[in-house]
């Protein structure tokens, strides 16, 4: 996330359960903020158990998940309850700004493949492109996404394929998060009601 685009934002509602998040974030934004005059508040709460209220509360509100949806699975430790959780996310946020980036998938990886570029995806659900299966398979789509960073072995769906409604423009991209582990992440935009999305 870059500090020129929250700059945008007059205020900006920064939700995490960990209390650490909030020097992190000042840390990598702050001076960036005052700048720009942008008002910031912490909240250390579950975001995706208080989301509803939080849309209350802030009817006019932006809502950008920063690498937070592909780690649902690990906090719930129940795959149904996490993929179904992931699914709904979008129908409460019908009629919003809102994004996200986040992992789709990750497993060790080849160390000597090189940095690969992005891949633009029109993202529809069960499409032929394979990337909205329940569950990594061996479909085209997962093939190629594998083979650009050598993946092999068994590897980690993180159940957020179907997060972005169908039709919604994403990108992947790849993320050599080690050099024998990489990440593929997603990430993408729904433009609602407002226009903040730029
Ligand atoms: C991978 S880190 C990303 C941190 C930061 N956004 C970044 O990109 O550098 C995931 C963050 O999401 C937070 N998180 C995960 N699930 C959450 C939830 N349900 N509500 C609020 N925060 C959550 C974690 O505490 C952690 O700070």
């Amino acid at each position: 996330m870059s500090s020129a685009w929250l700059q945008r934002f007059r205020r900006i509602d920064l939700i995490d359960i960990d209390p650490h998040a909030s020097w992190l974030f000042r840390l990598n934004h702050g001076r960036a903020l005052r700048a720009s005059g942008s008002h910031l508040g912490f909240f250390q709460t579950d975001g995706l158990k208080a989301l509803d209220r939080l849309l209350k509360e802030s009817p006019e509100a932006t809502i950008f998940f920063d690498n937070v949806l592909g780690q649902h699975l690990y906090r719930v430790r129940d795959m149904a309850r996490a993929e179904s959780e992931l699914q709904q996310i979008a129908s409460r946020l019908k009629g919003r700004d809102w994004g996200s980036v986040h992992d789709l998938y990750s497993g060790p990886a080849d160390s000597n493949r090189a940095v690969v570029q992005p891949v633009s995806l029109y993202h529809a659900i069960n499409d032929a492109q394979g990337l909205a299966v329940n569950g990594l398979r061996d479909t085209p789509m997962h093939r190629l996404l594998l083979s650009q960073v050598g993946g092999h072995d068994e590897w980690m769906d993180h159940l957020t394929s179907g997060v972005f409604p169908t039709g919604t423009p994403s990108q992947l991209i790849a993320w050599p998060f080690l050099p024998d582990y990489a990440h593929w992440l997603q990430a993408g935009w729904v433009a609602g009601l407002g226009s903040s999305s730029g």
